[in-house]
C-alpha cells in the first residue's frame, strides 16, 4: 500500500486477533418460512400486511439460505473471513414463544454451527433480531413483561445446545429499533404507533437482555455476552439552544436510554421526564438490565444531525442532515468520522471491555455488468473509509476487537424490500446466485494483508 491510501497504515492499528467478519439475520436471509416446524413472527404478518413493505416484499423465500446455507459458508470461507455474525430465528427454536424446543429447527443452526467450525470461521449468534414469534404478540408482545421472561428461557434452551461450541452471544439486536420504529413510529413490525405501549416495550427489552444473559451464562458457564445496540453521534444542525437541546434529546432517546441502563446507570431521567410515561419496574430489574458485559456491538451507518421540531413526534427533534453530504441511496449521510467518534465516545462514557462494531456497511443499487462483474465503488469506498476510522479509533484507545460488514450478500432490508443492496455479495433473487462484488473482493484483500502482516 502506498502513502495516499488511507489504509495503509491500518493492520499495524488493529490487534493481530482481530475479527474480520460479516453479519446477516435470520428473517432477511433465512426464507423457508414455514419449514420444519417454523411459526409465523410478527416479520411475516407485518409484510404480508398490504402498504407496510416497498413493492409489497417479504420474507418467504429470501436468500434461501435455509437451503443454500453450504455455498454461502463456502463464499464466507473465500473471503477469508474470520467471524459470522447470524441471527437465530426464535420461531424455529420455540415455535410458540413459550412451551416447548422444536428440535427440527435447533438443528438447523446446530448443522451451520459444525459448518461454520469446519470453515474456520467463528459463529457469532444473536438471539433476537427483530422476529419474535407472533403468537407473543398476539399475547401483548414486548409490551408484556412475560415475553422477556419467555425470550430468557428460550436464549437458555439455545445456550445449552451450542454453548459447547459457541463463545460469544448476543441477545438482541438493536432493541431501540424494536422499540422506536416498531412501537413509535411504526414503521417495523408490529406496526404500532404508541408512546404509551412503547415504553414499557423498551423497559421489557432490556429486561429480556438481562435476563437472557443470566440465562445465557447458566446455561454456558464460559459464554462471553454481548448486546448490540445502533449507536449514532448526534450532533446538533446549528448553534441555537434550541437545536441544542434537541440534539440532547435525540442522543437520549437513541442512545442513552439504551446504554445507561446496560452500563448500570438507570435510565436517563431527562428522558422519563419526556416521555412521561410511567416505567414498569419491579425490585431487582435495573440489577438485571446491568448484566456484566462481555463485549459491546455498536452498529453504525450514518450521523445524525437534528433540528428542534416542536411539533414532531418524540423526541422533538426532526433529522436534517448536513447540507450537501454524499448520500446512499437510502438517502443516509455517509461521514466515517462519525464511527470514529462513536468508538472514542462510548469508550469514555461507558468504558465496556471490548467494543465489537457488529455492523456497518451501505446500500446501492447494485447490477451484474455484461462481464458478469458487479462494480460498487461506492461501496468500496464507504468500507475503505469506515475501516480507516476503526482504525483511528483503535490507535485512541478504544478496545476494539473485530468488525462485521454488513452484509454479507444483499437481503430483505426490512420496510424498504429487496431494492436496497446492502450486500458485499450480489443476490440475483430469481435464480439465487450469488457474485462477489468488488467491495467483496477488497474486503477479501484487506482481510488477506492484516493477516499478512500480522504474521510478519
Ligand atoms: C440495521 C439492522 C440490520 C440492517 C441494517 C441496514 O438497523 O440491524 O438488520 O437492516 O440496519
Amino acid at each position: 500500500m502506498n502513502e495516499t491510501d488511507p489504509l495503509s497504515d491500518l493492520p499495524g492499528d488493529l490487534p493481530d486477533d482481530f475479527v474480520w467478519g460479516v453479519a446477516t439475520s435470520s428473517y432477511q436471509i433465512e426464507g423457508a418460512v414455514a419449514e420444519d416446524g417454523r411459526s409465523p413472527s410478527i416479520w411475516d404478518t407485518f409484510a404480508h400486511t398490504p402498504g407496510r413493505v416497498d413493492g409489497g416484499h417479504h420474507g418467504d423465500v429470501a436468500c434461501d439460505h435455509y437451503h443454500r446455507w453450504p455455498e454461502d459458508i463456502e463464499i464466507m470461507k473465500r473471503l477469508g473471513v474470520t467471524g459470522y455474525r447470524f441471527s437465530v430465528a426464535w420461531p424455529r427454536v420455540v415455535p410458540g414463544g413459550d412451551g416447548p424446543v422444536n428440535p427440527a429447527g435447533l438443528a438447523f443452526y446446530d448443522r451451520l454451527t459444525d459448518a461454520l467450525l469446519e470453515a474456520g470461521i467463528t459463529p457469532y449468534p444473536t438471539l433476537y433480531h427483530w422476529d419474535l414469534p407472533q403468537a407473543l404478540q398476539d399475547r401483548g408482545g414486548w409490551a408484556s413483561r412475560d415475553t422477556a421472561e419467555h425470550f430468557a428461557a428460550y436464549a437458555h434452551h439455545v445456550t445449552a445446545a451450542l454453548g459447547d461450541r459457541i463463545t460469544d452471544w448476543s441477545t438482541l439486536n438493536e432493541p431501540m429499533c424494536s422499540a422506536w420504529i416498531g412501537h413509535i413510529e411504526g414503521r417495523h413490525a408490529p406496526g404500532v404507533s404508541d408512546l404509551a405501549v412503547a415504553v414499557p416495550a423498551s423497559y421489557h427489552l432490556l429486561l429480556a437482555h438481562g435476563l437472557g444473559a443470566q440465562a445465557i451464562r447458566a446455561a454456558a458457564s464460559d459464554a462471553r455476552v454481548g448486546l448490540v445496540n445502533l449507536v449514532n453521534p448526534v450532533e446538533p444542525a446549528t448553534d441555537s439552544d434550541a437545536d441544542a437541546a434537541a440534539a440532547r434529546r435525540m442522543d437520549g432517546h437513541v442512545n442513552r436510554w439504551w446504554l445507561d441502563p446496560v452500563f448500570g446507570r438507570g435510565f436517563p431521567a431527562d428522558m422519563v421526564e419526556l416521555y412521561g410515561v410511567d416505567l414498569p419496574e419491579k425490585p431487582g430489574d435495573l440489577d438485571a438490565m446491568a448484566a456484566p458485559l462481555d463485549w459491546l456491538g455498536v452498529n453504525f451507518y450514518n450521523p445524525s444531525v437534528v433540528a428542534d421540531d416542536p411539533g414532531g413526534p418524540v423526541p422533538f427533534a426532526a433529522q436534517v442532515g448536513t447540507p450537501g453530504s454524499r448520500r446512499t441511496m437510502l438517502d443516509w449521510e455517509i461521514r466515517a468520522q462519525g464511527l470514529e467518534d462513536t468508538l472514542v465516545r462510548v469508550a469514555q462514557d461507558y468504558a465496556p471491555a471490548r467494543v465489537l462494531v457488529t455492523e456497518n456497511g451501505s446500500a446501492w443499487a447494485d447490477v451484474v455488468g455484461p462481464d458478469g462483474r458487479v462494480d460498487d465503488p461506492e461501496r468500496v469506498r464507504y468500507l475503505e473509509e469506515h475501516l480507516a476510522a476503526c482504525g483511528r479509533a483503535a490507535r485512541r484507545g478504544v478496545p476494539l476487537a473485530g468488525y462485521f460488514a454488513w452484509s454479507l450478500m444483499d437481503n430483505f432490508e426490512w420496510a424498504f424490500g429487496y431494492d436496497a443492496r446492502f450486500g458485499l455479495v450480489h443476490v440475483d433473487y430469481a435464480t439465487q446466485r450469488r457474485t462477489v462484488k468488488a467491495s467483496g473482493h477488497r474486503y477479501a484483500d484487506l482481510i488477506r494483508e492484516h493477516r499478512t502482516h500480522k504474521v510478519a
